[in-house]
Formats: structure tokens, sequence, C-alpha cells
């Protein structure tokens, strides 16, 4: 029976978390799917209800395997591209055929994005608990233009550590974002796990 890293991936805090993602990319669409993985889908259908240009470019930021690419796809969305730490897991999304441009960079360096390259950024199931650590949402939303939209999820492990809400209020209240949609709803829910999902429009 394949190693389940479920548990693993919540006590390995937000350091470098290649190696992690090395060892769990060939089980890892199974082992979430099996957990009824949802976020993906709900982050896709809530930007599709704000966004009118469908073939408008989106950076899926932490694209994995491709899982949450696909789910972007699926509502209509056409020209994505992806961006990830672990080569094994982008590996397999290249095999699904979903991205335009995927491209692999190491987390200590600069994200190999230029500022207004891209109007809509993704990074579903990437930032806090086992995945990249919070600055790397300042990072993200510092890419935007204005008008710019992030959708983005934090899972129940994540919003147990106030830091990452407090920083949407942050971002918020300081009126750098206005929120477009806000939602509480399953995660993985075989594995009794629920998730935030946002959108927000940079001001
Ligand atoms: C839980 S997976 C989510 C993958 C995909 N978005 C999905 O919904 O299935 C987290 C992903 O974040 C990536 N990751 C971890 N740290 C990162 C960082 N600092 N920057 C970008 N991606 C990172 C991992 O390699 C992994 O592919």
């Amino acid at each position: 029976m394949a190693k389940s890293y479920l548990n693993d991936v919540y006590d390995g805090g937000t350091n470098d978390s290649r190696e992690l993602y090395a060892s769990w990319a060939s089980t890892y669409d199974n082992e979430v799917q099996k957990n009824g993985y949802v976020t993906p889908e709900r982050v896709a259908k809530a930007l599709k209800d704000i966004v009118t240009n469908q073939s408008e470019v989106i950076l899926d930021y932490g694209c994995g395997t491709g899982l949450s690419g696909f789910a972007l796809q699926a509502v209509g969305f056409t020209n994505i591209d992806g961006l990830d730490v672990s080569q094994e897991m982008v590996s397999l999304a290249e095999e699904k055929s979903i991205y335009k441009k995927l491209t692999v960079f190491d987390p200590s360096t600069k994200i190999p994005v230029h500022a207004d390259q891209y109007k809509i950024i993704t990074a579903i199931g990437v930032i806090g608990a086992g995945a990249a650590p919070l600055e790397v949402f300042d990072n993200l939303f510092s890419l935007l233009p204005p008008s710019g939209l992030f959708g983005f999820s934090f899972n129940d492990h994540t919003l147990s550590d106030p830091n990452y809400e407090g920083k949407v209020k942050q971002c918020l209240s300081s009126g750098q974002a206005i929120i477009l949609h806000k939602s509480y709803g399953n995660h993985l829910p075989k594995a009794n796990l629920k998730s935030n999902i946002y959108i927000l429009k940079k001001l």
C-alpha cells in the first residue's frame, strides 16, 4: 500500500518542502482525490463567476501535478501557465497537457515572473502549512497590476495560525485590495479538513 503523506505534510512546517513533494508526487493525485480534494473546483467556480474573459492568462502558482489547473480548465479557462518548486510534481502536470507554459524555480530565488505579467494569479492549496511560507502572499500580490485578481485558499491547519487571516485583513484594511469572494467549505472532506477560499481584487 502506498505511503500516506497527508499527515506528514501538515507537520512539516513551511521551510523548503521540495523533498516532501518529490517523494509524494507519484501518489499525490490518488491520495488527495481519495480524500475528496475539492478546493481547486471551489476556487475555479468562484473565479469563473467574476472573470468575463476566460482566455485571460492565469498564473497557477504552486500548480503541483496540475489538479488546480485541471479545475480552472474544467470551468472554461483556456490560458493557464503553471509555476512550482518541485520538478517531480511539475513532470506529472506536464503529462496532463493543461498548461501553456510550465516552469520550475528554486524558492530561495525571486519568483520568475515580472510585474503585471499576469492579471490573474491563483495559489490553490499552496500558501500555509506544508507548502509555501506566508511571505509568498506579498510576493504574489506585488506582481499583480491594479484590478488584478488573486485567488487562493487557506486550509484548516493554516487557518489555525492567525497570521494568515491577519495578512488578508491587513491587505483589505490598508486599502490594497477588496474582497470579491470568501467562503468556508470542504477541502479534503474525507480527512475532515475544510478551507477558506478567497478572491481579492487589487486596488
Ligand atoms: C498541496 S500541493 C497543491 C498543488 C496544486 N495547486 C493542487 O491544488 O493540487 C502544494 C504545492 O506547492 C508547491 N510549493 C511548495 N512551496 C512552494 C513555494 N515556495 N513556491 C511555489 N510552490 C511551492 C509544492 O511543490 C506543491 O506542488
